[in-house]
């Protein structure tokens, strides 16, 4: 069995790029080869800056890039030369006709598959990286077919767990990695290539090899459950607060039970991220359209969930502030879904500023790695009021400081570590601020006692007075 030598990623995005990265590093005779139809993006790919930021990725594509790493706009090229090909390209919530708001709408991996078959010109090995319904498969396959020109294409799921902001451990070391194919001798020749291909550095025992269909819904399940226990943790996060329980004893005196576990139980302002909302409602969808109401509700209600635990956010700053924010100078520490990533899709702090927008509140943001007319795209999308009026209402700055001068209230969004009581000078911040000054803590990272001893009033999700 020929083994393989030439990779194409279609797809240059959080996943494509850090995944090829790592594979490239550890399988140095292989040539991967990064397409995207995004030429700013591969512009970005080639240059000193990254399109995005992910700890530790800097170096593993310095050592690869050039060497057996390459980034390109040349899609047909790509596929020609390949033996196995990623389908990584971004597969979100429909936004129009049937299945609106729900299914996954997969016009750009349609897309991609038709390119594929159009320009193989050989046998191929396609693999949906991208996270999509089960039995998209089936469809990869009918399109490959009905184009093939005689060639033979093997299609395989090989879903991405990796997380934003840890996506180079994750990836380095992985609890495992799932690849799902045909059970006939093709599919599973297909599938024991690209085992090969992650052999070189994750352990055969973490290689988990299943049958296509389980290999596409264990990942929407994986995310399910993953949000599931965050939607659990914000729920009892009211009602410790209505009940003066701390949410953070009860999740460690709950974590310690070996069936339940330590982690995913960190309360929050919310959820944010490209996947979660998205994949359960996919998952959502699924269930509806196998006529299985009871188990799409059951699933609907991990978001929303989170949708009222954003809300409640926004609500307790509001109600908190004497019951109205208009007029007033509100400053938010982070804008990002999560630490350590520049990844704003789905961020609470975006449905936050909203809210508070609404009562005619001005939001002053810092975060470190998020550009300011990212988070007027993210308003905008929202088509909530004109580019216009978010620029007036939002404004943006390089520095913690400024963002808190004069604040009404100060609210943490994203658990930045140098928003932490150790690195940021929270006297300095609260002698620079309108009194009383608030303190409205949505990731649990400030040290309540410490901030009320230097005379703010601090509220913490999921701990009542
Ligand atoms: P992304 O939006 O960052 O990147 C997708 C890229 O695909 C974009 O740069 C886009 O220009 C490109 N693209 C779209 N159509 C194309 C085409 N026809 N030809 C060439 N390029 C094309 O998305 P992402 O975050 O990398 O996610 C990709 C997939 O991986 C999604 O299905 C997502 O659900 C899944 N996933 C994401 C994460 C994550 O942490 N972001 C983790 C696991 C799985
Ligand atoms: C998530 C999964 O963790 C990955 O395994 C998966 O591959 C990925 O989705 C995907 O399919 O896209 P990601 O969204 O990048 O990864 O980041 P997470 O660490 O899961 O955080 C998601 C959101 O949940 C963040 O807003 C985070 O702040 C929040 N969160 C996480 C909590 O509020 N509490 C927690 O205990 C953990």
């Amino acid at each position: 069995m020929s083994k393989i030598k030439h990779i194409t990623c279609i797809g240059a995005g959080y996943v494509g790029g850090p995944t090829m990265a790592v594979m490239a590093l550890k399988n140095p005779d292989i040539r991967f080869h990064i397409v995207d139809i995004n030429q700013a993006r591969i512009d970005a790919w080639m240059s000193d800056e990254l399109p995005i930021y992910e700890p530790g990725l800097d170096k593993v594509v310095k050592e690869t890039r050039g060497k057996n790493l390459f980034f390109s706009t040349k899609v047909d090229e790509a596929i020609k030369e390949a033996d196995m090909i990623f389908i990584s390209v971004n597969t979100p919530t429909k936004k129009y006709g049937i299945g609106k708001g729900r299914a996954a709408d997969l016009k750009y991996v349609e897309l991609c598959a038709r390119q594929i078959a159009e320009h193989a010109g050989g046998d191929k090995i396609v693999v949906e990286k991208s996270t999509l319904p089960v039995r998209t498969a089936q469809s990869i396959k009918k399109i490959l077919k009905s184009t093939s020109n005689g060639y033979k294409f093997q299609v395989l799921s090989n879903p991405e767990f990796l997380a934003e902001g840890t996506a180079i451990e994750d990836l380095l070391h992985s609890d495992r990695v799932l690849i799902g194919g045909d059970q006939d001798e093709a599919g599973q020749a297909a599938i024991q290539k690209l085992v090969e291909v992650y052999n070189s550095w994750i352990p055969r025992e973490r290689i988990l090899t299943t049958n296509i269909w389980s290999s596409e819904l264990s990942k929407l399940t994986a995310n399910a459950f993953l949000a599931q226990r965050i939607s659990s943790v914000n729920a009892i996060s009211a009602l410790c607060e209505a009940t003066g329980a701390d949410v953070e004893e009860v999740a460690y005196a709950i974590g310690t039970d070996s069936r339940i576990g330590p982690k995913f139980l960190k309360s929050s302002v919310g959820f944010g991220g490209s996947c979660f909302q998205k994949d359960i409602l996919n998952l959502v969808y699924l269930c509806e359209f196998f006529g299985l109401h009871e188990v799409a509700r059951y699933w609907e209600t991990v978001v929303s969930m989170n949708d009222y635990q954003k809300t409640r956010f926004a609500s307790k700053i509001i109600s908190t502030l004497f019951n109205t924010v208009s007029g007033k100078k509100i400053a938010f520490l982070g804008w990002a879904f999560k630490k350590d990533t520049n990844d704003t899709r789905e961020s609470a702090a975006i449905y936050v500023a909203d809210q508070l927008m609404q009562d005619q509140a001005n939001i002053h943001v810092y975060d470190p790695q998020v550009p300011t007319e990212q988070m007027y795209g993210d308003l905008n999308e929202l088509e909530t009021r004109s580019d216009e009026d978010n620029r007036a209402q939002l404004t943006a700055y390089d520095d913690a400081y400024e963002a808190c001068k004069d604040a009404h209230a100060v609210a943490v969004l994203t658990e930045w570590d140098e928003f932490k009581a150790d690195q940021l000078d929270w006297q300095k911040v609260y002698n620079s601020m309108k009194k009383p000054a608030f303190v409205f803590d949505g990731r649990l990272i400030l040290d309540r006692e410490a901030l009320t001893k230097i005379g703010f009033e601090v509220y913490t999700i999921g701990k009542g007075k």
